[in-house]
């Protein structure tokens, strides 16, 4: 076992209020691509750019793009947890973590066992008619074509949060009351380029941060320790 596995054991051993905040990064062992790295979603030609795609505005005035992108590039039906989800999951059957604060919004975690999953920008599992409210579950995403109608003829929205649009409050506050509360905070598998998301681990008081990424954060962190392995590998170890 390498000194930094051994010190990243030792410092969870002593925690039992954990809070681990991930991204895409998390999810790459289990296939689906990140988004920033070299080969992520945003350095591939697209015909526009998929931060504008995955806009608001985009969203309500080219629908057929939008969905016809999501369904290629948003959805992983096939994809599985890996040892950094079970992990987790496991921590918070013991009673050692708290929350996992996700961007992701491939429900990773939930299927892995977690329970207590703030999802910052929402899940492809939800989706709800613009028009009547109405449920629907990622089936009727994958199984159809264009764009997706509801029984009443109301558009089908996925639960996702777009570029320009706010973030759930109700998870925001849960989200900045366990990172308040927390006694170790371990960032994972997130470049921190996006805010208000990037912002909330400002909230964390304690002296055990540690960053497990394989590349440069954008901004600065306290870290007890920075491990640059991948994510799933690392947790693997523990
Ligand atoms: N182990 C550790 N780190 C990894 C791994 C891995 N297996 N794979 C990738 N990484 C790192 C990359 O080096 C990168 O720094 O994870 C980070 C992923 O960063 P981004 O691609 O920017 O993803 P994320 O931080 O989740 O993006 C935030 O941006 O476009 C929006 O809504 C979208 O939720 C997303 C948000």
């Amino acid at each position: 076992m390498t000194e930094p596995i051994k010190q990243l054991r030792e410092l969870v051993d002593q925690s039992e209020r954990i809070v681990f905040f991930g991204g895409a990064g998390v999810s790459t062992e289990s296939g689906i691509p990140d988004f920033r790295s070299t080969g992520g979603l945003y350095h591939q030609e697209w015909k526009y750019p998929p931060e504008e795609i995955l806009s608001h505005t985009f969203y309500k005035s080219n629908p057929e793009e939008f969905f016809r992108f999501y369904r290629a590039k948003m959805l992983a039906p096939d994809a599985r947890p890996n040892a950094a989800h079970r992990k987790l999951a496991e921590w918070e059957r013991q009673g050692k973590l708290t929350a996992v604060i996700t961007q992701n919004i491939d429900g990773l975690h939930q299927a892995a066992g977690s329970r207590n999953v703030l999802e910052l920008h929402g899940s492809v599992h939800r989706n709800h008619c613009e028009r009547c409210g109405k449920f629907y579950a990622l089936d009727e995403i994958l199984h159809t074509q264009g764009v997706p109608r509801c029984s009443c003829g109301g558009i089908i929205k996925p639960d996702v949060v777009l570029y320009e649009e706010g973030l759930d409050q109700d998870v925001l506050q849960a989200a900045v009351r366990a990172l308040m509360e927390a006694d170790m905070l371990i960032i994972g598998g997130t470049s921190l380029n996006v805010y208000p998301a990037a912002g909330l681990i400002s909230y964390y008081r304690g002296d055990r941060l540690v960053l497990i990424n394989k590349s440069p954060v954008g901004r600065d962190l306290d870290a007890r320790l920075v491990i640059t392995d991948p994510i799933g590998q690392v947790f693997s170890q523990l």
